[in-house]
């Protein structure tokens, strides 16, 4: 049986008509139309609680005085809060005997690593590996001592600044006192003592003078002397070079390596965890 087709529905216009073009009368779904007024209305809600209009220097700081650093802000003080009781042990702790705490040991290395990452990777190297002049944190080869109370201390006060408590020494320029024929001498007698190839002859000329001239610093038998920060002239680790020309460039000109007093811009507790952080990391004493 076939359906009578149904007639055909005209729809509804709205009555407007242009050039015989008519309007058809097809209002939005409600539920459409209620969640795009509630929108609007949100949206005007939203700048005023948040910050939202871009005004000369910054924004509308909006009614619930809302922000990104303050949220920033608010971590950190949270986190200081929970940090606070073990900071402070931290800050007053005896570094010897700091191994002997586990939980206080783990929390000072991880606080030194952080701190070691801000402030001294600059100079030292992402890892402490060091680089021509900042001396490499990882061996066991140490200019002004490898306990973990010496480290400290250099961190501290740092070296060769215009602090009071600061590591001192001067090396002098050896090319304002010996001829240049002495320094040559003195030169291989250095290559001599860290087993480079060298010339016998100059170097036996230049042992009386490393006696003379160097040893009250380098030692006598050229190892170093950490209460002057003397390096050890005697193995394969240079802070400056241990080829001929650089060598003689230090002796000629003298070097003034020079740490800022990290005490000034650290905590008590950031000196030590970052003391205990470089201690563990392969050459502490
Ligand atoms: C501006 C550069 C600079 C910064 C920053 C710096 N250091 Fe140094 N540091 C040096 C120099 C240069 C020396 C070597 C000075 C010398 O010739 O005796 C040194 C030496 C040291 C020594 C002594 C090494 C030894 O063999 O006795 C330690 C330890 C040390 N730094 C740790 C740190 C730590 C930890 C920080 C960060 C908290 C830091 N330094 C930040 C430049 C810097
Ligand atoms: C007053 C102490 C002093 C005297 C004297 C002295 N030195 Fe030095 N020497 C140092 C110090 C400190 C350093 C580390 C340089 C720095 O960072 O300022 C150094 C560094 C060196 C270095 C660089 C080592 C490296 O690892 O790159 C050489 C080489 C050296 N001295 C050789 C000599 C020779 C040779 C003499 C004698 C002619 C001499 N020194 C006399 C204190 C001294």
């Amino acid at each position: 049986m076939a359906r009578k087709p149904e007639k055909k529905q005209e729809p509804e216009t709205t009555g407007h008509s242009w050039d015989g073009i008519e309007e058809y009368n097809n209002p939005l779904p409600r539920w459409w139309l209620w969640i795009f007024y509630i929108t609007i209305i949100w949206g005007i809600g939203y700048t005023i609680a948040y910050p939202a209009w871009p005004l000369i220097n910054g924004a509308t700081p909006g009614l619930l005085g809302w922000s990104t650093r303050g949220e920033v802000a608010e971590e950190i003080q949270r986190f200081k809060e929970k940090n606070a009781a073990i900071e402070a042990r931290l800050a007053a702790a005896d570094l010897t005997t700091l191994s002997e705490d586990p939980e206080l040991m783990s929390y000072a290395i991880n606080a030194g690593a952080a701190v070691f990452r801000t402030g001294c990777i600059q100079c030292h190297g992402a890892g402490g590996q060091g680089a021509v002049g900042y001396p490499n944190l990882l061996d066991d080869d140490w200019l002004w001592g490898g306990d973990i109370e010496s480290i400290a201390y250099t961190i501290r006060n740092g070296i060769r600044n215009e602090t009071d408590d600061a590591r001192y020494s001067e090396m002098p320029r050896f090319g304002e006192i010996l001829e240049e024929e002495e320094i040559d001498q003195v030169v291989n007698y250095v290559l001599a003592i860290s087993g480079q190839e060298h010339d016998a002859d100059l170097a036996a000329l230049g042992a009386p003078i490393f006696e003379e001239s160097c040893a009250a610093c380098h030692g006598v038998d050229g190892k170093g002397d950490r209460d002057f920060g003397a390096p050890n002239l005697t193995d394969a680790i240079w802070l400056y070079g241990g080829d001929a020309e650089t060598i003689k460039e230090t002796v000629t000109y003298s070097r003034f390596g020079v740490m800022p007093a990290m005490g000034l811009r650290l905590s008590d507790a950031q000196v030590n965890a970052v003391a205990a952080y470089v201690h563990q990391l392969g050459g502490g004493e």
